[in-house]
Parts: structure tokens; sequence; C-alpha cells
């Protein structure tokens, strides 16, 4: 038990947290996924517990992790149900969850068999909603982070994505670089406001990305 009252500086905070990259069905065996490790959006939800939040992770990512609500769900139209409901009273929405651009039109209900006379095989995709665009349309008093995961012209992107996505912060990485990419246990970030100067922080432990982001919430908009 946590006893380190001078510490629980989100007491009395509810914070989502979307973790993982979605899984979209394409038969009963198969699913279409990416590679992202919900280490992130771990690390915001765990730090997050230490400072004494209430803490409910959406995640399609199994873990054990204690002292917090945990969801798991597999697809985007999954996380979009759940967030429709949880959203409304939440004071904090970290949005890491990888959320697939697309998922299968049809979802076989059985195992797809391949077929002797044909090499090639097309699965044809349907752009799944734009979660956090929508979500955070219908925020009222909550602060709500996206990510923009880039490989490429990252404030270029990112920038877009803060001017379109409805969220008050967005946390631009750089997934395709030594250190900060999906699956490693460090990021390299740069955090956008409006009317801001992009932040760019040093390549740090994903556990520490987190903390700083909490230090950068408490300090600018409790
Ligand atoms: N996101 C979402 N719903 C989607 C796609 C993305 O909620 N259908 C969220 C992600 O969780 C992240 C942010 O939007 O917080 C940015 O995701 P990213 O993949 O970087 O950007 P996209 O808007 O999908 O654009 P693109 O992949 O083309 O760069
Ligand atoms: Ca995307």
């Amino acid at each position: 038990i946590k006893s380190n009252f001078i510490n629980q500086k989100l007491a009395g905070k509810k914070v989502i947290v979307t973790a993982g990259g979605t899984k979209e069905a394409i038969d009963p065996v198969r699913y279409i996924g990416n590679r992202s490790s919900g280490k992130m959006g771990l690390a915001m939800a765990q730090v997050a517990r230490d400072l004494g939040a209430d803490v409910t992770l959406i995640t399609t990512i199994k873990t054990n992790i204690t002292g917090i609500k945990l969801i798991e769900i597999q697809t985007a139209d999954q996380l979009m149900t759940t967030l429709k409901e949880y959203f409304p009273t939440t004071d904090v929405l970290v949005m890491a969850a990888a959320v697939a651009d697309f998922k299968p039109v049809n979802v076989a209900d059985q195992k797809i068999k391949k077929n002797d006379d044909e090499d090639i095989f097309t699965i044809k995709l349907t752009k799944n909603p734009d979660i956090l665009k929508t979500i955070a349309a219908t925020k009222t008093n909550q602060f709500v982070v996206g990510f923009a995961a880039e490989t490429q012209n990252l404030l270029a992107n990112a920038e877009k994505k803060l001017n379109s996505k409805n969220a008050n912060v967005i946390l631009a990485n750089n997934v395709a670089s030594a250190g900060a990419g999906f699956g490693v246990d460090t990021n390299k970030i740069t955090l956008l406001q409006k009317n801001q100067a992009p932040d760019t922080w040093p390549l740090m432990s994903k556990i520490d990305v987190a903390k700083k982001f909490w230090d950068f919430y408490l300090a600018n908009k409790l």
C-alpha cells in the first residue's frame, strides 16, 4: 500500500490511457496489426497511478499491472465504443494507442482457405474512424493528449495533427529512429501546443518521458 500522500499530486483525477496497436480481424485466426508495443501508454498509466490518479487503461496488450482499471480491447471499433462510454467523466485522456488506419471491409466467419490456382490474395480495406479527433471534439473540460507517430518531417506532420485532432497537446515521436521507435524502452518526444514553440525532450526511458509529461501537466493544467 502506498502511503506517500505528499506525492499523490494527481489524487482525485480520473485518467484514461489507451495503449497498444489495434488488431483488425480478417477471419477467426488472423488480423492486421502494427508494431506498437504499448510500452509508452503503459508507462503513462503507471506513473499516473503512482501519482494517485484513478487510472483506466484501455489496451490491446496483456499486462498484469496492478492498481488501475484494465479494459482489454482488440479493434478500433471496440476502442471507440469504450471511449464513448468513459470519456465524458474523465479528466485526462492520453491517446497512446496505435489505431489501425484501415480495417478489412469484410471479416470472414471461417478461416480463409488458400486456393490452388491463385497466387495473389487481396484484402479490401476501409478507413477506421479517427477516434482521437471524434472523441476530443466532444470535450468539455477534459485535457486530451494525442501522439504523432512519424518517420519523416516530424515537426510539420505533428503540427498538422495538433491543428486537426482537437487535442490540447501532441507528443510527437520518430518511430523509425534508433531508441525512439516501436518496441524499445526509450523515447524521444517533441511536445507541441498551440501558440507555443515545440519543445524537444532528450532521449530518455519511457517511464521518464511519462514522469516529464505528468510534471508538465501538473505545472500547466491543474
Ligand atoms: N488515432 C486515432 N484514430 C485513428 C488513427 C489515429 O485516434 N483512426 C490517434 C492515435 O491514437 C494518435 C493520433 O491519432 O494519438 C495520431 O496517430 P497517427 O497514426 O500518428 O496519425 P494519423 O492521424 O493516423 O495520420 P497518419 O497515420 O496518416 O500519419
Ligand atoms: Ca495512423
